[in-house]
């Protein structure tokens, strides 16, 4: 089911969520349809639970060719809870990034270039990558909505945050 997507100045996108507790139950297959669904018709490149109203540890992200990242590599789709995230080395990247819970903006995020990330599947069975480029970025945006953490937060310049189509004409960003 599509459910809608909290925006920004909504209390609930600033809490902590808590860690999931029960894995493999209906309750999380359910929420986890739901995101992969709002995921989907929003065009999203990643939903975190928060994002929907649910306060649990739980983000999703993925996708083969997305319109509103069409220079971005492909990422595997991805279902991960209780994420820890470890940067590996020093080296800060900045781009472009977009929100569901933002719509219709575009800012200029640095992020850890590379880094591990460890979790767990619906299954509650380990999962652990070392990534970079955008599969990195997409992550750590992710993983900021658990703590509460928007990512106009993280721009250093806001000269650098902005309306898409102001800042990426003729683009077809219409849709985040
Ligand atoms: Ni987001």
């Amino acid at each position: 089911m599509i459910r809608e997507v909290l925006r920004m100045g909504d209390p609930r996108l600033l809490q902590q969520s808590i860690p999931l507790e029960r894995f493999g139950t209906p309750q999380l297959a359910e929420l986890l349809a739901d995101m992969r669904d709002t995921m989907a018709a929003l065009n999203g490149a990643g939903l975190a639970a928060p994002q929907i109203g649910v306060p649990l540890r739980v983000v999703i992200f993925g996708f083969e060719h997305n319109e509103r990242y069409p220079d971005a590599e492909s990422v595997p789709f991805t279902i991960l809870c209780n994420p820890v995230l470890t940067p590996l080395g020093e080296a800060m990247e900045d781009g472009w990034e977009g929100c569901l819970s933002v719509p219709g903006m575009r800012g200029l995020v640095p992020r850890h270039a590379r880094l591990r990330y460890r979790g767990l599947d619906q299954d509650g069975r380990p999962l652990e990558r070392e990534v970079s480029g955008f599969h990195a970025r997409v992550v750590q945006h992710e993983c900021d909505h658990l703590d509460g953490i928007l990512y106009p937060m993280r721009i250093r310049d806001l000269r650098q945050f902005g309306f898409s189509e102001v800042l990426f004409p003729g683009e077809d960003l219409a849709d985040d």
